[in-house]
């Protein structure tokens, strides 16, 4: 099959390549799936360039998420999942080093969700790393029915996904943007209120907004970037699950303060996050993917040739939504 690969870490363009690697074959308690899409996450990046990990193997086939078509299934693998449409996450993850920048790839079926037909394979590759995440993120949350939620970066990837994962629970959305185009985004996915948190004063505008009740629970793209709004505005037993930290890997946090509101602070990472609550954000998001209604972002779509354009992509631009490859060109 064709495939993008590396064989050390270092800038995308000096490292991924492209050419020939052996077919999967499915094994026990696994399926094949036929890729039609890949999904580029800054994760995904970060392994490439060497940040924060190290080589999973000699020879890694980058991406955890993708779409396709199952076309082979192993021992003890139910049959009726032959020719299903298919949406998947982890795939270069947790030990895993063939990722879905490839032609074909083969794993546990547990890690492989099904696809309706109204989505196309490339909004699939969207649902692995960032609609789970934004799941994740908003259930830990509780029921949020009546509540308010605060997603910061409501326009990203993840946080349009929050967004609208908060709204579809019944929470009242209040979202952080940085420009009048994110806002009108976040706004498209049922965002109540946006404040831009580079030129407004975030803690009064939301205040005002929730006639001083404050939140009950942020989605957080940057937790110690962000604790001078989020700490203040968050009600007593409220919570925050936050997915990056970028603005400030290690915050000084006032843990009294804390105490006295009686806060739950939640740090998520996909991949590794309970088995039970990422199965759930499967079902959730088949569920919803059948009544139709959910917004899916693709940024921009590169051919499987150009896997490294597009690791270049979300490492050196501004994305809107997801980078997609697509593997049938
Ligand atoms: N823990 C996990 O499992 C997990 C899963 C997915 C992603 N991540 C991480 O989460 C981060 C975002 O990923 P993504 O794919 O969603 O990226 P993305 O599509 O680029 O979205 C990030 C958004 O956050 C906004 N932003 C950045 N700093 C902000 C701040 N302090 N307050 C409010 N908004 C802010 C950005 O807008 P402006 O630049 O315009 O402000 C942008 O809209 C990455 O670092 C990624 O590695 C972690």
């Amino acid at each position: 099959m064709k495939a993008a690969y590396y064989t050390q870490q270092g800038k995308p363009s000096a490292v991924i390549q492209y050419g020939d690697q052996p077919t999967p074959h499915a094994a026990a308690g696994e399926v094949r799936v036929r890729l039609h899409a890949s999904g580029v996450n800054p994760a995904d990046a970060n392994r490439t360039v060497g940040r924060s990990y190290g080589m999973d193997g000699p020879l890694v086939i980058p991406n955890s998420d993708g779409a396709g078509v199952i076309d082979q299934v192993g021992a003890g693998v139910d049959a009726a999942w032959l020719n299903k449409r298919v949406w998947l996450y982890n795939g270069q993850r947790g030990g895993r080093v063939f990722g879905t920048a490839a032609e074909y790839i083969a794993l546990n079926v547990d890690l492989v969700s099904e696809l309706p037909d109204n989505t196309r394979f490339h909004e699939g590759a969207c649902l692995g790393i960032p609609c789970m995440t934004a799941h994740r993120c908003v259930t830990l949350g509780g029921d949020l029915q009546g509540k308010t939620v605060l997603v910061t970066g409501g326009a990203g990837a993840v946080g349009h996904y929050a967004v609208q994962w908060a709204k579809r629970f019944g929470a009242r959305v209040i979202s952080t943007v940085s420009s009048p185009e994110k806002a009108a985004h976040a706004k498209a996915g049922g965002a109540d209120f946006t404040v831009n948190y580079r030129s407004e004063d975030v803690v009064a505008r939301v205040r005002e907004f929730t006639n001083n009740a404050g939140i009950d629970h942020a989605v957080d793209v940057d937790f110690g970037g962000n604790l001078k709004t989020t700490l203040p505005l968050l009600k007593v037993n409220g919570s925050i699950a936050y997915y990056a930290t970028k603005g400030n890997p290690t915050p000084t946090i006032a843990a009294p303060e804390l105490m006295r509101k009686n806060l739950s602070i939640h740090a998520v990472l996909l991949n590794s996050a309970p088995h039970a609550a990422r199965k759930r954000a499967q079902q959730d998001i088949v569920a919803w993917l059948k009544q139709g209604g959910m917004r899916h972002t693709v940024s921009q779509v590169f051919a499987l040739s150009s896997t490294a354009d597009a690791h270049e992509a979300v490492e050196f631009q501004a994305k809107n939504g997801t980078v997609v490859v697509d593997c049938n060109v």
